[in-house]
């Protein structure tokens, strides 16, 4: 039997519904943000499967002239959020950010066509066009040549915001002279669960530079104030680059071009995500590009190995100590940041809590690589989480509180779609 959370989920997403683009949630995210809405379709593809490709195809549409697909899409009635299309200024035909965001699009696309492919094949041939640009972009503005793994030029890229990963690059970042401005997100959420004001003068100061220099994406690659290499980011497109490739092989076998490609693509960031592993830590790790050297953070998308289909035996083991670890120390799984470091905050956004997208795609890849019972943690945990929490954006690994926005969409999408098929609660 089908509980009352699962009509909540689909609730959720119908009241964030804008017709052919969903929001995150209302008031703290009125806009379309790059990964919240390729998961999202998710979610609507068990509600109505059209309406799953509208969402994902006006995300590709927002694709830049140089193959970027940004992190946010200014559509309908956006005035509630800060920084706006006038902040950005990207001068793009929809208006935009200037950065982009995890790419989970090709994954996302790849699992629609497996239960509902697209009835129109120009438009699958064009999506497909533009997934290979898009991870081409990635491939030459934003690849760090010395690791071979993915870097990026402001921490809202990762979707990770203030990750303390990024603190040692934050801190190079000189706080430019900044028009006064009023934080919207305030307005919505707690202060004690958001970034700092430091931090939003940082995050403020690498957006007047991209501005400054009118968003070539090449050029901030290399000289962007912020710059780090992230293992999240590097994992998702390693994933994403496969199942392109799936792609590319049942829709596109005579293109060869596209196939060697992505093929490349994958040796390239296989050795990437090798060259993040931290022998200290036994951990994969964030890597500072101006310093040279690996972070010594262990952090939630550490465990994000196995879904990027690269599980070295001997360092799996010694990862998976480390997951052993932390489970122990955290009542629900997986907390962004391990709880045992000095900068552990179990309520402040990527510093502590728990992401059930983030717990999706470690408990998807721990399952496809036989550590069931590791999985099965991630999912019991996440489904607890929702049971005595409901829908929040992020939630305390300690304690269970929901904290952030409520009734997000991607957190009811990954309860429809993953938490409770693996749930006794979730069968008909
Ligand atoms: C926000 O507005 O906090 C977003 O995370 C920026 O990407």
């Amino acid at each position: 039997m089908k509980n009352s959370l699962y009509q909540s989920a689909i609730d959720i997403l119908n009241s964030n519904d804008r017709g052919t683009y969903s929001l995150p949630t209302q008031g703290l995210y009125p806009v379309q943000f790059n990964w919240d809405s390729a998961f999202a379709a998710l979610g609507y593809r068990l509600l109505n499967p059209t309406r799953a490709w509208q969402e994902v195809q006006q995300l590709a549409s927002s694709q830049w002239p140089d193959g970027m697909i940004p992190h946010i899409m200014f559509r309908g009635d956006h005035e509630g959020y800060f920084p706006g299309p006038e902040v950005w200024n990207t001068g793009q035909f929809i208006p935009t950010s200037g950065i982009t965001q995890p790419p989970v699009l090709a994954s996302v696309v790849r699992r629609l066509d497996e239960t509902h492919p697209l009835d129109d094949s120009n438009a699958m041939q064009d999506m497909l066009r533009r997934l290979v640009r898009w991870h081409e972009w990635f491939m030459q503005a934003r690849l760090d040549p010395q690791s071979e793994a993915i870097l990026i030029i402001h921490p809202w890229e990762s979707g990770r915001d203030n990750m303390s990963d990024w603190d040692c690059g934050m801190a190079r970042v000189e706080i430019a002279e900044l028009a006064p401005y009023k934080r919207r997100d305030l307005d919505h959420v707690d202060a004690s669960q958001r970034p700092t004001k430091e931090e939003y003068d940082r995050y403020l100061s690498i957006v007047k530079f991209g501005r400054d220099n009118h968003w070539k994406q090449d050029f901030l690659g290399k000289q962007s104030p912020f710059r780090m290499v992230d293992p999240g980011m590097t994992a998702f497109l390693l994933r994403s680059s496969r199942d392109l490739l799936a792609l590319l092989n049942n829709y596109q076998a005579d293109n060869t071009t596209a196939i060697a490609q992505v093929q490349q693509h994958i040796s390239t960031l296989t050795r990437g995500w090798n060259n993040l592993w931290n022998d200290k830590v036994n951990a994969y790790t964030a890597y500072d590009p101006v310093e040279q050297r690996l972070l010594d953070n262990v952090t939630s998308v550490s465990f994000m190995s196995c879904y990027a289909g690269v599980c070295d035996d001997t360092r799996h083991g010694k990862l998976m100590d480390e997951f052993d670890r932390i489970s122990k120390l955290a009542k629900y799984m997986v907390p962004s940041f391990d709880p045992a470091h000095a900068d552990f905050d179990a309520k402040r956004y990527w510093r502590g809590p728990v992401w059930l997208v983030i717990n999706n795609v470690i408990g998807v890849g721990l399952a496809e690589h036989g550590e069931t019972q590791r999985a099965e943690r991630i999912r019991a945990d996440s489904e607890q989480l929702v049971a005595n929490s409901d829908f929040f954006e992020y939630f305390n690994p300690i304690t269970g509180e929901g904290l952030g926005g409520k009734d997000f969409t991607w957190t009811a999408t990954v309860y429809l779609d993953w938490v409770m098929q693996g749930s006794k609660n979730g069968k008909d």
